[in-house]
């Protein structure tokens, strides 16, 4: 193994895996999906296409891809989390869909001019070098073919009225992720990353997901049961205050008058000369 793939390899993953991980990321999607559609309308995918997922956790996205590339595409989902996989693909069972999920680093793809489109969501954001994974998805596209990513900037988020529980997760949320060698603001970042991996034709619009009512209300407490133990073995808050920070954010979204958003979500994409 080089140097490149030995650093890459660390965990920086702020969040659960497996089947909690898996609930996380259904509330996620349930909240983010009428963004990337419109994202993926934009980008021109269409039936017939070979396309790759990077990240894919429970493939909550990798089956909407598949929904539109069948029958005579394909759609492929990688992750390095193999419980999260097998989830996703009792699901591509479960509803006859075209999909195949392999355990696979995202700095360690070797397919190359493999896929029309490849995509990634909330991947680069958990990443210490995420510059390097780009590079690999650029590798696996077709001459013409196209890469799209979404990720976050942490400092985009905002609730309405003021709730100081919210503020706080978003301090805990910055403070681990930047322990971990994580960057909770690298949507901002994604622009210049592709333009320059040498792709062309790049793009990008920003979204903001708020909230409410539904699931994605529910965003903030979730992911702060999420980062719960991290943020005790960073000795960052006691259970105690977490515990409040969950009650205080739940009862706040409770009020039908109130206002809470996800991070500010950059969409980038571009093709592969
Ligand atoms: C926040 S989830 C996003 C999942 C999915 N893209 C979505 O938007 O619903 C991030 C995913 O990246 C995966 N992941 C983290 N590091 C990875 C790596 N080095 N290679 C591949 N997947 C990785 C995690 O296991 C997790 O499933």
């Amino acid at each position: 193994m080089n140097n490149r793939n030995s650093v890459q390899l660390k965990n920086t993953y702020v969040l659960k895996g497996g089947g909690e991980g898996a609930k996380r990321l259904k509330i996620l999607a349930g909240a983010t999906w009428p963004t990337t559609q419109a994202l993926l309308e934009r980008v021109g995918l269409q039936s017939g296409m070979h396309c790759l997922d990077v990240g894919c956790g429970s493939g909550e996205v990798t089956l909407q891809i598949a929904r539109v590339t069948e029958p005579t595409g394909e759609v492929v989902g990688v992750d390095v989390d193999e419980s999260i996989l097998e989830l996703a693909r009792e699901e591509a069972q479960r509803h006859h869909l075209k999909a195949t999920f392999r355990k696979v680093d995202a700095s360690q793809l070797t397919e190359e001019s493999t896929f029309d489109l490849v995509y990634s969501r909330f991947l680069l954001t958990h990443l210490p070098h995420p510059h390097l994974v780009v590079d690999r998805m650029v590798r696996t596209l077709k001459s013409g073919g196209t890469l799209v990513v979404e990720d976050i900037d942490f400092s985009g988020h905002f609730c309405y009225p003021n709730c100081p529980a919210f503020d706080r997760y978003l301090e805990l949320y910055q403070a681990v992720a930047v322990r971990r060698g994580s960057d909770p603001f690298i949507g901002t970042k994604l622009l210049g990353m592709l333009i320059e991996a040498n792709l062309e034709q790049v793009q990008m619009q920003v979204v903001l997901p708020a909230f409410h009512e539904g699931v994605g209300k529910l965003v903030a407490q979730v992911t702060m049961e999420h980062i719960r133990e991290l943020v005790i073995t960073s000795n960052l808050a006691t259970h105690q205050e977490i515990d409040a920070i969950i009650e205080e954010l739940k009862m706040f979204v409770s009020s039908p008058q109130t206002i809470i958003s996800m991070p500010r979500v950059f969409q980038v994409w571009g093709r592969k000369k």
